[in-house]
């Protein structure tokens, strides 16, 4: 097969070649989606690994204070990855990516290089080595060198972002990582993603021990991340090692009744993870917007690709490991809906610490009712099989490609409603830039999900639609003008087809 060019015509005929894959795996799928029953489900219990670590922190550089200026590039470099060595696409030689740390106000520089070798075109037809940066999550302008995710570099090329966080609403955990049509997903599964956290505007949670999770699956294969076939595009790929921070099972201490904070993201492609820390509940404080007005208890938090969350864990009083799980979610395609994995282990141990928990987070947070002039429309997102026996994702009839994409045009500072249908059988994580949402409901999927996000004041910008089900949300059109886009967050989905342009005037 040779593609030379990023035609998306060609792209549809790369993904035929492997339609015969495609059709053997889909019945593969079901039996894995327990569509047709589940009877048994696979235990995922890694040894324990090593002392839990949060992902490095990338410094910064400048001195001036309200400026932060980091150096990011984009490389292949060796990591370890459980014991074996893999050459995986990093940001600065590290896996996960190092950790932006910034605070409302400030004006962020990155200075970016990609130094990704040219290796060929892939199956969409993309030159390998075009990259670029999102900052997934933050309300800035997606125009000129800020969150501009038009703008592509090929090999050697550099590129100075700048961002400014004025407008941008404090304590949250966002998510960076490429955005080139056609390239995204094959990039984030070799490895390019990291956290990009945005310091809280209160001290209410400054005194508790504070980490990071990036929740990241792979495959390797011959000492790097295993190819894409045309059935990953249409399933969402999944790996079959699964790490915190990049290591498979790493041991958390905590002391007897301390109260930790985890900030966790999903940066995988398409595994969901439904969490679940055995004897304990999570006290959700923050989603992906922002915090909320007080901690909800969940016996199991459900988070999709591009989904943060923010928690809060009271260890019990009595000493003992105890494993965080995901347990099976079935998102309609993958292996996930019939495994139950150990991500990480908590061990309680050591004098204890009797810590409580806060009765309020953000008093501020609350619910927005709908503005009655709000304007509604109605996005559809489907799957299906495409003229050639390859795969199809559109958003209302259309794939996104150079020459076609659906086009939403809303005007700044107006309030709309977008009601979101899925007509396929998988679950989609719908996705927008640079304006956080509130839901206002959710039909299908998992319940305690949709009571979390339904009824509290939680801002987000990545809500699952269920599979043949649909989502509401309130969207608010603030500060910044300019073209940006809306996607799925399966990576594969995106990179197919499901993701439309958003242009605000
Ligand atoms: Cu996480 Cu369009 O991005
Ligand atoms: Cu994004
Ligand atoms: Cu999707």
């Amino acid at each position: 097969m040779t593609i030379t060019t990023n035609s998306r015509s060609l792209s549809l005929a790369a993904l035929t070649i492997g339609a015969a894959v495609y059709a053997s795996s889909s019945a593969a799928m079901m039996g894995g989606g327990c569509m047709m029953g589940c009877t048994s489900t696979t235990v995922i219990d890694p040894p324990r690994g090593a002392a839990f670590a949060d992902p490095a922190t990338l410094p910064n550089l400048s001195t001036t204070p309200g400026v932060v200026e980091v150096n990011l590039e984009a490389k292949i470099a060796p990591v370890d990855i459980n014991g074996t060595t893999a050459n995986l696409q990093t940001y600065n030689g590290l896996f996960p990516g190092p950790t932006i740390k910034v605070k409302k106000g400030d004006i962020l520089k990155v200075h970016f290089k990609n130094s990704l070798p040219y290796t060929g075109v892939n199956d969409m037809g993309m030159p390998r080595d075009m990259t670029n940066l999102h900052t997934h999550g933050l309300h800035v302008s997606p125009a000129g060198n800020a969150d501009n995710v038009l703008v592509h570099f090929l090999s050697g090329e550099t590129f100075d972002y700048e961002y400014d966080l004025s407008l941008h609403r404090g304590g949250n955990l966002n998510f960076y990582h490429p955005h080139v049509h056609g390239n995204v997903a094959e990039q984030v599964w070799a490895g390019q993603a990291g956290a990009l956290e945005v310091a809280d505007e209160s001290a209410v949670l400054s005194g508790y021990e504070t980490h990071t999770l990036v929740l990241k699956d792979i495959t390797l294969s011959g000492g790097a991340p295993a190819a894409h076939t045309s059935s990953d595009f249409m399933n969402g790929k999944e790996g079959d090692t699964m790490m915190v921070n990049g290591q498979v099972n790493p041991v958390l201490a905590m002391r007897p009744g301390q109260v930790q904070r985890w900030k966790i993201v999903n940066a995988s492609n398409a595994r969901f993870y439904k969490l679940s820390l055995a004897s304990h509940s999570l006290r959700v404080v923050g989603t992906d917007g922002g915090l909320l007005d007080k901690p909800y208890a969940q016996s199991t938090v459900l988070l999709s690709p591009g989904e943060r969350v923010d928690v809060l864990v009271k260890a019990s009083s009595t000493k003992g490991y105890y494993k965080l799980q995901a347990l099976p979610y079935n998102r309609g395609a993958g292996d996930s809906a019939n495994q139950q994995i150990t991500l990480m282990t908590v061990n309680v141990t050591g004098s204890s610490l009797s810590q409580s928990l806060p009765a309020t987070v953000d008093p501020s947070a609350t619910r927005l009712s709908v503005p009655a002039n709000a304007l509604t429309r109605q996005i559809t997102l489907s799957m299906g099989m495409g003229m050639m026996g390859g795969g199809s994702a559109t958003i209302n009839g259309i794939a996104f490609s150079d020459t076609e994409a659906y086009t939403i045009t809303s005007g700044r500072e107006t309030y709309e409603v977008w009601e979101i249908y899925n007509q396929s059988m998988m679950d989609h994580p719908f996705h927008q830039h640079v304006n956080p949402a509130q839901v206002i409901s959710i039909s299908g999927g998992d319940s305690a999900y949709n009571a979390l996000y339904t009824t509290t004041p939680a801002w987000k910008d990545t809500v699952i639609v269920p599979a043949m089900g649909s989502v509401k949300l309130l969207v608010p059109v603030k500060d910044y003008g300019g073209t940006t886009v809306f996607h799925c967050h399966i990576l594969e989905h995106e990179d197919m087809g499901m993701m439309g342009i958003w242009n605000i005037q």
